[in-house]
């Protein structure tokens, strides 16, 4: 390469993900998978999604998978299979996805907040005990951005207090905890395969998993229109399933999700390597015997909003997850919180910057994007 052309590459835009590259690489597999789909006209709960549930059972470490239409109806249905009902409280985190706080609103029950840890940007443990009544039915653990929830002492509480564990478990598909798989660490875990996570669709997909037979049993009903036989519904339920084209699809994806798990890791440690000792750079944290999938490489940084214009302008793609805590969410003002309430979620909305993640990123990459962040914080 020329010294020009090196230099013009290295202009070349950084995207925060890039999916075509993942397709140019895994293309033809998949097609060979959907024609297999489409050779069989077998479009609903067919072999490939109880294949696929066998192996995302397997992955978590736990006796059933039950594939759905979405991580929210994933939600929706764990819930309800935890018994969680019309009137009762569920206690989450407010920085999250609004899904975690809307499956919830969806059934009639009520969201109540538990600030985060500021290190992890998951639910504080140390934080749950003054929000539990004697309506909190569950609490729904959030595995931010790959990284799993110090899951010990919140399960320990629930079982203390009666309360069912959900793991939402949407960005951290593979991560573990203390050698434990996320998805495996709670009553049920809900996996999202919306098409920009670690393991994505080519569509809307979800799974729960669990290790309850009864609430796999339950599940499978919900999802189905509530039917425990052909034609016999014993409660209202939904159509809620992972069809076959999708879950053909994911299983082509899951046999590489280990080495782009790997990929990600390394880029991570690469960005680390170069912004950490930067001043007012935080990158994320790993603590001992986690390992952290990074569906996102998040850090904080006070500027972050002039941050975000600087890298854009570089072209380099970055993202906030997310930017307006639930609390403060138009859709709960009737809750009636205000800014303070939960005040490590608040400045986490304000201060983190997701920079560009995704397996097929060039270590040349990492390098520019993390020079440029080191760019900004020292001038
Ligand atoms: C933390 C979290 N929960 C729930 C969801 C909802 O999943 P889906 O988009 O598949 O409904 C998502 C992703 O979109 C998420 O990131």
């Amino acid at each position: 390469m020329t010294a020009l052309q090196n230099a013009s590459s290295l202009l070349d835009p950084v995207p925060q993900l890039d999916l075509a590259a993942q397709y140019a690489a895994i293309g033809a597999e998949i097609r060979t998978a959907v024609e297999r789909v489409l050779a069989s006209q077998q479009f609903i709960l067919g072999s490939e999604g109880a294949a696929f549930e066998q192996e995302i059972a397997q992955l978590c470490g736990v006796a059933h998978g039950v594939g759905v239409a979405s991580g929210t109806d994933a939600l929706i249905l764990a819930l309800r299979a935890c018994g969680v009902q019309a009137g009762d409280e569920v206690v989450i985190p407010p920085f999250t996805f609004v899904a975690t706080g809307s499956a919830i609103s969806a059934l009639g029950a009520k969201p109540v907040f538990a600030d985060i840890r500021p290190d992890t940007y998951n639910i504080d443990p140390s934080d749950l005990a003054r929000r539990v009544t004697n309506k909190t039915k569950a609490i729904i653990a959030v595995h931010l951005y790959g990284l799993a929830c110090d899951m010990d002492p919140i399960v320990n509480f629930a079982r203390a207090h009666n309360l069912r564990v959900i793991e939402d478990n949407a960005q951290s598909i593979g991560a573990s905890y203390k050698g434990r798989r996320a998805g495996s660490l709670g009553d049920a875990a809900c996996m999202s395969f919306y098409p920009t996570k670690n393991l994505g669709a080519y569509g809307d997909a979800g799974m729960v998993a669990t290790n309850s037979n009864d609430a796999a049993a339950r599940l499978r009903t919900l999802r189905n229109h509530g039917q425990s036989a052909k034609y016999v519904s014993s409660e209202p339920g939904w159509n809620s399933r992972l069809d076959e084209i999708q879950a053909a699809i994911l299983r082509v994806k899951l046999r590489h999700l280990p080495e782009w798990q790997r990929a990600r890791q390394g880029h991570a440690a690469a960005y680390t390597k170069l912004l950490l000792g930067i001043p007012g750079v935080m990158p994320p944290l790993i603590p001992e015997g986690y390992d952290h999938v990074f569906h996102q490489y998040t850090i904080r940084v006070e500027r972050r909003d002039a941050l975000m214009k600087f890298l854009s302008e570089r072209k380099i793609g970055c993202s906030v997850y997310y930017p307006v805590p639930l609390h403060l969410q138009p859709l709960y003002a009737s809750l009636g919180h205000k800014a303070g309430d939960f005040p490590h979620a608040e400045r986490a909305a304000q201060e983190v910057l997701s920079l560009p993640m995704f397996p097929e990123l060039r270590p040349e990459q990492v390098t520019r994007v993390a020079e440029a962040v080191a760019e900004f914080v020292t001038h």
